[in-house]
């Protein structure tokens, strides 16, 4: 019994070394090209992938598969088997998962884009579960634990420094920001906040980012400021309904 015990214990723990060295040593497909996995990060962490896999694709499992955790239910991981993946979608008959999932992936997460951006969006996805095939893979995984563990100023530091090395392309694109930021709402709004002002600091233009850190002041109860950057992100956009029934609700009209 105890011989049992310790071998598994053993498996256990050179397993998952084994298979992160047998990561690192894969040789990454040609087709995975270090612009491809720049503009793929773009297509996905600014558009609909986020919804369903969460940011970078780590997704909690509610709505969709983790893709970096280096289990794949519909390919072998392969580029192709990625690329047509993404390309045709998944039905509900073809779910793998014994987690019950609401909603189907359309083809091409439901986005209208071409036929080279998802071979773009298969390069990222690709390389989300070999992070260290890639620079700035590699910090988005960086920021994105030391984030979700609580260390937020540590995590900020981190997007900073990523920004000067591709000031072009963010580390993560405003709609992942914003949902980040949400991760940590209500509980812990002060840490959500910090993620806000990064995010109204490095895209001054969207009335959504002034929308969320107005919000952040809300819960923490700051009820001027948040009053003020309500009406900052109603003046940027009139139609943020949103943000006219929270001004009702603080009095401010
Ligand atoms: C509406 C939710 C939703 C959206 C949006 C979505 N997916 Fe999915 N995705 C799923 C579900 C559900 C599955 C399959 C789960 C199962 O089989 O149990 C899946 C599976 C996958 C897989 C296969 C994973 C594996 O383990 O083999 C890949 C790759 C993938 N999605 C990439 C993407 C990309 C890239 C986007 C954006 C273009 C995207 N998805 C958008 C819900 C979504």
């Amino acid at each position: 019994m105890r011989t049992y015990v310790a071998l598994v214990t053993l498996i256990g723990l050179a397993w998952p070394l084994a298979s992160a060295r047998a990561q690192e040593m894969e040789a990454v497909p040609d087709s995975v090209t270090p612009e491809r996995v720049l503009a793929g990060s773009v297509t996905f962490n600014g558009g609909s992938c986020i919804v369903c896999h969460a940011v970078a694709g780590r997704g909690s499992g509610r709505w969709a598969p983790d893709l970096s955790d280096g289990e794949w239910l519909h390919s072998e991981g392969d580029f192709d088997g990625i690329w047509s993946t993404i390309y045709w979608g998944v039905k509900k008959e073809d779910f793998k998962a014994t987690k019950p999932r609401r909603f189907e992936m359309h083809p091409k997460g439901g986005m209208p884009i071409e036929w080279e951006q998802v071979r773009e969006l298969a390069a990222y996805v690709w390389t989300i579960s070999r992070p260290n095939t890639h620079p700035m893979v590699a910090k988005q995984t960086q920021f994105l634990e030391l984030a979700r563990v609580g260390e937020v100023d540590e995590a900020i530091d981190i997007f900073r420094q990523a920004q000067r090395d591709y000031p072009e392309h963010w580390l993560l694109q405003e709609p992942s920001l914003n949902r980040l930021g949400y991760e940590f709402m209500p509980a812990w709004a002060q840490m959500a906040q910090k993620i806000f002002e990064l995010t109204v600091d490095l895209f001054p233009d969207s009335w959504n980012a002034y929308d969320s850190l107005a919000e952040s002041y809300m819960v923490l109860g700051d009820d001027r400021k948040a009053v003020e950057l309500y009406e900052k992100s109603v003046a940027m956009n009139p139609e943020n309904t949103n943000g006219l029934d929270k001004l009702k609700e603080l009095g401010a009209r």
